[in-house]
């Protein structure tokens, strides 16, 4: 059987930005039979994520993730529905998820590697596994959990950077849940801060692009910050750092502004911000959800019961990306994260 895939073409190189000639789209044959224990899957839903560019890199920097080796499928989460099943607890039309999804329209997979979902747990929104009540919803509570020492009552404001962000957004909406007060989030556009603000509930938000985002963070949390939930690093996360409270937290969830960067992970912070996190006993400690898997299935539900409950927004919008196969003069006018995918349609945060 012919099928399409995205294939790694080239590294862009530790220092250097993503460009979509980094991957090539191309035909592949697999086999027409399945064997004993494996399925046929039709691709979904793929989920693009920030640490997919460390797997760019010939050297990830991190014992957890593997390089993407040239002219090989590129792979990660994903979500398919089953079209021919030899395993014994899969059936054709089911739902299945893996971290470990190839970029390519019909796999073979093994069916022990396969989750199965339940789509009426998310309303019928298949992809919001790949989100909300996925690995990015599990991030967010998960982080807030066991790293932002949130309490109920505590009056506590948190502050969320990469807030528009599939994490960011969501992070912000849990912390509310969980027990903050007050909840301000930075984004990089003024649409971004209103949508967080109209329909995600959060307090206010900055637009980091626009001023000075230490002064509108004095002004927008006169009680200081206890909770730093950090996306991305660098100016912006000492601009909040310098205005945490006396034994607040750092929840330490990515640094996306330095993986283009050759840096270690987490990066140290500058001095003078590491001088006023010592002082004032701010923990930074190092948040890695995939520690956190035995609280996956319960943590999944409560996200579920908040989606389904109309507490926890999700906003989605959806491309169709046949045309950009059938097309390819087209493909020039794409950002990455489109020109990356193959699948018949993605859905993602904002
Ligand atoms: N610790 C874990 O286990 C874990 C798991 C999943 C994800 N993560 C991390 O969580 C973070 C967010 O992931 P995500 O899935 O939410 O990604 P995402 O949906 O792509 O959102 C990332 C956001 O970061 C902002 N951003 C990008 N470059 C920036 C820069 N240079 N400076 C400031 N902001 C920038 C963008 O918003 P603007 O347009 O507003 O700038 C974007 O919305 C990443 O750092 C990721 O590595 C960690």
């Amino acid at each position: 059987m012919i099928v399409q895939r995205v294939v790694l073409n080239s590294r862009p190189g530790k220092n250097g930005v993503p460009m979509a000639e980094n991957f090539r789209l191309e035909q592949s044959t697999i086999a027409d039979t399945v064997q004993a224990g494996q399925v046929r899957v039709k691709t979904l839903y793929l989920s693009v994520d920030p640490y997919m560019r460390c797997r760019m890199n010939e050297d990830t920097g991190s014992d957890y993730l593997q390089p993407w080796q040239l002219s090989e499928v590129a792979d990660g989460g994903g979500i398919g529905v089953v079209e021919e099943s030899k395993h014994q607890n899969l059936a054709k039309g089911d739902f299945v998820t893996s971290f470990t999804w190839p970029w390519q329209t019909v796999a073979i997979l093994d069916g022990n590697s396969l989750q199965k979902l339940v789509p009426q747990l998310v309303n019928g929104r298949l992809s919001y596994f790949l989100g909300a009540a996925g690995i990015t919803g599990l991030t967010a509570l998960l982080g807030i959990r066991e790293k932002g020492h949130v309490a109920v009552g505590a009056n506590q404001t948190m502050v969320v950077s990469g807030a528009a962000g599939a994490c960011g957004s969501l992070a912000g909406q849990i912390g509310r849940l969980e027990g903050c007060s007050r909840v301000v989030g930075i984004a990089g556009t003024d649409e971004k801060c209103s949508i967080l603000v109209q329909e995600m509930g959060f307090d206010a938000a900055i637009n980091y692009k626009k001023g000075d985002v230490a002064k509108q963070l004095r002004e927008l949390c006169p009680g200081g910050v206890d909770v730093y939930f950090d996306n991305v690093g660098g100016d912006i996360s000492d601009a909040v750092i310098s205005q945490m409270n006396q034994n607040s937290h750092i929840i330490l969830c990515g640094q996306i502004s330095q993986y283009n960067k050759d840096v270690p992970y987490p990066p140290p912070l500058p001095a003078d911000t590491e001088k006023i996190r010592k002082e004032k006993n701010i923990t930074r400690e190092r948040f890695l959800v995939l520690n956190y898997m035995d609280k996956q299935e319960a943590s999944v539900l409560q996200l579920c019961q908040w989606i389904q409950e109309g507490k926890l927004k999700v906003r989605t919008f959806r491309f169709n990306l046949w045309p950009l196969i059938l097309f390819p003069t087209m493909r020039g006018l794409i950002s990455l994260s489109l020109a990356l995918l193959l699948c018949l349609r993605i859905e993602q945060t904002f």
